[in-house]
């Protein structure tokens, strides 16, 4: 049975909610599940705007053909050839005969490489600025570079005055009948996922996340359609600075993120202690393992945070191997501007927190905080007291 919404009185959503899925891109949890968006526009032309993931693919179909009703489909909009959002393009290619794909070069070369077709002939390429007229409604397309994929176009409806933003403004989370970002409690319900999937899908792409931010700033918008996660239809400077922080790699919150990797709890006994010391002066203060917290999440709060402290084991004379991932995943997403601590333990050889520092002094802007703190085996007198100054370093820059 069909399952769509109307958008507007001539846009219908049409795509599909998975809560099946374990690992979104196989390597994120997504516990709230998935929403893979597509939209219909009915006017003279009809034009529908991306698929969807395989795993809703009938859903999507069914949706499709049930908007369509007897009217034929004239042009699929292809903004992102990820594959969460193309999967339909085959089945939609053989369904309607007539129907021509408007896309970037890039993203027709993609329809090639990931289907073995040669669509040229039902290509329709489309460049910066281009526009195609529907009837009352006319699309224009905006190249969006690397956002996240290098073949990605966002298009603007002009009567309605629709953006539709690939995976840019998207989240997390199924949609579950809630379709609006007004039906969110938008600081508990929607930002938790929203910053995960952008810190670990789009985190490294700030610079080109800013350049499209520019472009369209002087285009009029009356709704935001991402490909996941609800559309906006207001509280756009709520939207709009979160991206403005994500993109520039500013932090959120003015808050301390204490990530530990601790093989017996000596070195997690030092960052409870820590964050007691900060907690009692009212700065706020998160702990986490980072060998059983996802490194999604790990990922998205040294987004959020301005102030990381990295406590960790020396292991075969390196840094102990979870701390290490993180640390190379958020220089590979190019984390900027953080105050940063460091605590090692070492039972012969402490000699981790140099080579944590040496990751950190791998990013940009990033302040390092003294003393290091060195833990033989267990917490004890002397380094104790270096715990405590590092607390107040922390406590000075508050
Ligand atoms: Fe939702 Fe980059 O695909």
């Amino acid at each position: 049975m069909k399952c769509t919404r109307m958008i507007t009185d001539s846009i219908t959503w049409v795509g599909g909610s998975d809560r099946r899925l374990a690992l979104f891109e196989n390597r994120y949890p997504v516990p709230c599940g998935a929403s893979y968006n597509s939209y219909l526009i009915t006017d003279e032309k009809n034009a529908l705007l991306d698929t969807a993931d395989a795993a809703v693919s009938g859903q999507f179909l069914e949706n499709v053909t049930a908007a369509l009703g007897e009217k034929p489909l004239h042009y699929l909009v292809v903004n992102h050839m990820e594959p969460d959002h193309c999967a339909g393009i085959g089945g939609l290619l053989s369904r309607y005969p007539d129907m021509k794909i408007v896309a970037t070069a890039k993203a027709l070369q993609m329809i090639c490489q990931f289907f073995g077709v040669d669509v040229t002939g039902r290509a329709i390429p489309v460049k910066e600025n281009d526009t195609l007229p529907l009837g009352v409604h006319t699309l224009r397309f905006y190249t969006a570079p690397m956002i996240h994929w290098p073949e990605v176009m966002f298009t603007y409806e002009e009567k309605e005055q629709l953006l539709f933003s690939a995976d840019a403004f998207g989240s997390f989370g199924a949609l579950g009948g809630r379709l609006w970002q007004d039906e969110y409690d938008l600081d508990s319900e929607w930002l938790p996922e929203a910053r995960r999937y952008y810190a670990n899908i789009v985190g490294k792409y700030g610079p080109q996340v800013q350049a499209v931010l520019k472009k369209l700033s002087d285009v009029s918008i009356r709704m935001i359609c991402p490909l996941h996660g609800p559309i906006w239809r207001g509280d756009f400077d709520y939207l709009l600075n979160k991206y403005r922080l994500w993109s520039l790699c500013e932090p959120e919150d003015r808050a301390v993120c204490i990530l530990y990797g601790s093989m017996y709890g000596y070195t997690a006994n030092a960052a409870d202690i820590l964050a007691n010391m900060l907690a009692d002066k009212g700065i706020p203060v998160r702990v986490y393992d980072v060998s059983v917290t996802h490194l999604s999440t790990l990922i998205a709060e040294a987004f959020r945070c301005s102030h990381l402290v990295l406590a960790a084991p020396t292991y075969n004379n390196g840094i102990f191997p979870s701390m290490r991932s993180l640390l190379h995943e958020l220089k590979e997403l190019n984390l900027q501007n953080r105050t940063v601590g460091f605590v090692e333990n070492g039972s012969w050889a402490p000699v981790c927190a140099k080579q944590m520092q040496a990751l950190i002094g791998e990013c940009k802007n990033m302040t390092q905080l003294t003393p290091v703190v060195t833990i033989r085996s267990a917490l004890a007198d002397d380094s104790l007291a270096q715990l405590e100054a590092l607390a107040g370093a922390v406590i000075a820059d508050f």
